[in-house]
């Protein structure tokens, strides 16, 4: 690990975003002490607030900015006075393809003590990681309007994916199902091969031609209609899974229930490649949850989504040991502290919750 502070950018963003935040960044302070490791954290107001004081969303400069770090964490965004799409398209969707953050991983684990509205399910049958392709697909933005406004209006929206695309998502999920080496081993493409005769029939072919460069990792296939079934009847089943943006994003939010709800469920925006002068690319993680307006400024958020990105954020960064102590001290905190994992009902505030967690990395 280099000898210099890890560099993060930290953009708590908006809603419940900073307080959650705020809770990630003590835990951060207390395992960086325990492992003694050095970081430094630069605070960047950019998200709604800053948005419609001064109408920017990325200032200028600031995509190299984040370049020049390590890691970004994300609290949320999302803002009550702004038409929905802008700061989602503008800043996170941005973030994505610019800084070509093309791996999207979501595990979805069950943590003891955490409740599933899966019947009869507990930890042991509920953890498995989806790998979402992260830059292509619907989420490109191109399509558009003909007779804008009319009778006769068309709307086109497009799903574009590239030979490159899916292949190093494809290969990448290989890689990380090898290193997880679970007893099972198996990597499950979730397509939609039966319709999607294009775009799919390419990552179909190409998840066959890379599989042959992995013999000790098992395949399968699922279409993505049966895969909600799947994960609801047998979430046991799954390994790894990989799969395109736009169905991606929506079996994740299904695994972010099965796995407790948003207080919970965090995620990873990846560029796993190497920088030319040999040092990691900058990705990004954050809480699923959103910026729960609602919420704002009660201290009743749950912070565990967002201390749970934390950890994935070191365990990318190379302190592994500091990420690990993180997720044995949340699961001590969910397994023994908390009567839920609702916001305000959690039978401690957001900032309690934090502290909780903070005694028991120790
Ligand atoms: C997610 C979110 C985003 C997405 C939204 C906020 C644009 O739902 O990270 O899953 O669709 O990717
Ligand atoms: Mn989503």
């Amino acid at each position: 690990m280099a000898d210099r502070p890890l560099a993060i950018a930290a953009l708590p963003g908006d809603g419940t975003g900073p307080e959650v935040t705020a809770e990630a960044l003590k835990v951060l302070e207390a395992v960086a002490k325990l492992e003694g490791f050095t970081y430094d954290v630069e605070m960047l107001d950019w998200g709604g607030d800053r948005y419609l004081a001064t109408g920017e969303i990325i200032p200028d400069g600031g995509l190299d900015l984040l370049r020049s770090k390590d890691a970004i964490f994300l609290g949320a965004i999302g803002h009550p006075s702004v038409a929905p799409g802008i700061l989602e398209k503008g800043l996170l969707l941005d973030l994505r393809f610019k800084l070509d953050q093309y791996i999207n991983l979501r595990p979805v684990k069950l943590l003891p003590g955490v409740e599933t509205p899966l019947a009869g399910r507990g930890p042991a049958d509920i953890d498995f990681v989806v790998v979402r392709e992260n830059t292509e697909d619907l989420y490109c933005g191109v399509g558009g309007y003909l007779k804008k406004g009319t009778p006769d209006e068309v709307a086109v929206q497009q799903a574009v994916y590239t030979r490159k695309g899916c292949e190093r998502c494809i290969r990448w999920a290989f890689e990380y199902t090898r290193q997880r080496n679970s007893p099972k081993k198996t990597l499950t493409l979730v397509a939609k091969t039966n319709v999607l005769t294009f775009g799919h029939d390419l990552w179909w072919r190409t998840f066959q031609e890379v599989a042959k460069d992995y013999p000790d990792v098992k395949t399968d296939y699922n279409h993505v209609d049966a895969c909600c079934m799947w994960m609801v009847k047998n979430p046991d089943a799954y390994d790894v899974i990989v799969t395109t943006n736009m169905f991606g994003d929506i079996i994740t939010d299904l695994g972010g229930i099965l796995q407790g709800g948003m207080g919970v469920a965090a995620g990873a925006n990846l560029n796993p490649d190497l920088r030319p002068d040999g040092r990691r690319s900058v990705s990004m993680f954050e809480p699923m949850g959103g910026s729960a307006p609602k919420y704002t400024g009660l201290d009743q958020i749950n912070p565990i989504a967002a201390i749970n990105a934390m950890a994935m954020l070191l365990e990318h960064t190379g302190q592994p040991r500091a990420g690990g102590r993180i997720e044995r001290a949340v699961a001590h905190v969910t397994s023994t502290k908390m009567k839920s994992q609702a916001a305000g009902r959690m039978g401690h505030g957001t900032k309690a919750i934090g502290d909780l967690v903070v005694a028991a990395l120790a």
